[in-house]
């Protein structure tokens, strides 16, 4: 993989990364669409990355399907596919990793203790093995990209970071890899999440500035789901993830629910100016 990046890099080509874990849906797919204006040689990357799991999460159980992974890929104009297995990536004596201070201490970092690490770390050594001019990351993992945005600046990698919008399914539920898990009943359960932020939304454009009656509401709603689990709902500050006490700026809200064993995630800026 390096010494193919050296070469499209030797001869003029701008490289641009894709990291996923496969399972590929039509948010990767987005991602691709979004790295191909960014680049002449974009990268796949497909890993599931044994380091942000912790210890009883869905490691094992994680989706995969490299055949139909790689039929997306092509359809989508990728021009190369790096799917590494877990010994190339972490072998014998392995014992190196990235941290980061302060962001992973709020959020999904609360419940989910190793995954920024892992998420940092495997990140870390996909830009020193693709060696991207840029990457692509979703905003659906909203924590995630600015872990990632983070590690870029304090490292001082020479790699553009590059959002790209959460892609819903048509009646709202943010699209993620992990929906297979949900059972039909809580499929229907999980539009709870993208509905408390369309409502949050309203709220605030009606002129509301409390952030606390917007969190109370959306927890209201969500656990008049019976079978909805709430890990987090916050209202928070888009660069530092810390509270915020008004809303008087752009604030991001975002959520946490579990159906069962399945934990979903979305979020929104909330933007109080007119
Ligand atoms: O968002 C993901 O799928 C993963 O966290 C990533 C960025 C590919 C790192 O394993």
């Amino acid at each position: 993989m390096q010494a193919h990046s050296d070469q499209a890099r030797i001869s003029g080509k701008t490289v641009v990364l894709v990291p996923t874990m496969g399972y590929l849906h039509p948010g990767h797919l987005s991602l691709v669409a979004e790295a191909k204006k960014h680049g002449d040689e974009v990268v796949v990357s497909i890993f599931v990355n044994p380091a942000q799991f912790g210890p009883g999460e869905d490691l094992e159980a994680y989706p995969r399907d490299f055949d139909r992974d790689r039929a997306l890929c092509r359809e989508a104009g990728a021009d190369v596919i790096f799917a590494p297995d877990p010994d190339t990536i972490y072998g014998p004596g392995y014992q190196t990793y990235v941290t980061l201070e302060k962001l992973p201490q709020h959020l999904c970092g609360l419940s989910r203790p190793v995954h920024f690490r892992g998420v940092a770390t495997v990140v870390t050594k996909l830009f020193n093995i693709v060696k991207p001019h840029a990457a692509v990351f979703g905003q659906k993992d909203y924590q995630q990209l600015l872990v990632i945005q983070r590690v870029v600046r304090d490292l001082n990698f020479d790699i553009d970071i590059i959002g790209a919008p959460i892609v819903r399914e048509p009646d709202g539920l943010a699209m993620s890899s992990r929906n297979t898990y949900l059972t039909p009943d809580h499929r229907r359960q999980a539009l709870c999440l993208s509905r408390s932020l369309d409502r949050a939304r309203e709220r605030v454009q009606a002129g509301e500035t409390d952030p606390d009656r917007i969190r109370r509401e959306a927890l209201e709603s969500i656990e008049a789901r019976p079978d909805a689990v709430v890990d987090y709902v916050t209202l928070c500050d888009p660069h530092t993830l810390e509270p915020v006490s008004t809303l008087n700026r752009p604030v991001l809200m975002a959520l946490a629910v579990k159906f069962g064993k399945t934990r979903l995630i979305d979020n929104r800026i909330l933007d109080p100016r007119p």
